[in-house]
């Protein structure tokens, strides 16, 4: 029995790296799967591809920059299911390698908007549906970089601690209206947004990372997906308030930089 069957699952940041892996595995559970990006064309042939494969889905243009973006995706979603089970605020972007007083205001706002806000506005929007149904789950993505410092990721580390701290509250204030609201924090994963950090900063970094992670080697996006499956299951009913990390060992770990960086 597939573990998401006749849920209706929002996405955003879906079309591709670790959104992509969590919007498939959750189509292939049995979740209707909306599925939101600013990547339009990229998103289009994911969800034809998904539907292809029989599953259910919809791509939504969604950037989570935009209040009226983030509303409509989660219109669209109760408009052609009646329900929403599912939240996943997956989008974000990657400013930073530089130091905290070398940012700009504008990098900062940038962001905080995009890897913060977003959240909160998923979560406004998505509330009140999961209220009146009396049941939800809500997965916000965090980040290793939440709980560890490395230098150059100032702003980042603070959107995500911000996303924990956040999504503990929510976990408290929403418990006993039965919708239960977890994070998860991968480890470095290998996406196209770490393939960009690694063009631009260059070096061993790539090298460096796998020697940081106790496990030998970064994550893949299906391992963070299966961690969502499962806070977006049933099976984690008793399950809210936490911080699930999936990240190889890399906040277990001494703080350790390798030579190599
Ligand atoms: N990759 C990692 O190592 C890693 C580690 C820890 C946490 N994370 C977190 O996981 C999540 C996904 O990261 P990823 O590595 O898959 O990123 P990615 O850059 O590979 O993919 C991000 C997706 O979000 C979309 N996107 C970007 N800006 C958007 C916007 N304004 N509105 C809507 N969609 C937008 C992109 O088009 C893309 O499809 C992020 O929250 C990230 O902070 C990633």
């Amino acid at each position: 029995m597939a573990r998401l069957t006749g849920k209706s699952a929002v996405i955003t940041g879906a079309a591709d790296g670790i959104g992509h892996a969590i919007a498939e595995a959750m189509a292939k559970e049995g979740a209707h799967v909306f599925l939101g990006d600013i990547a339009d064309a990229q998103g289009e042939t994911f969800a034809a591809d998904l539907r292809a494969a029989g599953c259910s889905a919809d791509y939504v243009h969604c950037d989570v920059s935009k209040e009226t973006d983030i509303a409509n995706l989660i219109a669209t979603a109760i408009a052609k299911t009646g329900r929403l089970d599912i939240l996943v605020n997956n989008a974000a972007i990657a400013i930073g390698g530089m130091p905290v007083h070398e940012m700009t205001d504008a990098q900062w706002h940038r962001l905080i908007e995009v890897n913060l806000t977003s959240v909160f506005r998923g979560c406004k929007y998505a509330l009140p549906h999961m209220i009146a149904q009396k049941s939800g789950a809500i997965i916000n993505m965090a980040s290793a970089q939440g709980h560890i410092g490395l230098d150059g990721w100032t702003a980042y580390a603070g959107a995500k601690g911000a996303v924990m701290a956040m999504t503990r509250q929510m976990a408290v204030e929403f418990g006993p209206l039965n919708i239960r609201v977890n994070s998860i924090s991968p480890g470095t994963i290998n996406t196209p947004m770490n393939e960009k950090v690694v063009a631009e900063i260059g070096g061993n970094l790539a090298k460096a990372w796998v020697k940081m992670h106790p496990i030998g080697r970064i994550g893949k996006p299906e391992e963070v997906a299966e961690a969502a499956v499962y806070l977006a299951s049933d099976a984690a009913g008793f399950t809210t308030g936490i911080d699930l990390r999936v990240d190889g060992g890399l906040t277990a770990a001494p703080r350790f930089v390798p030579d190599l960086l």
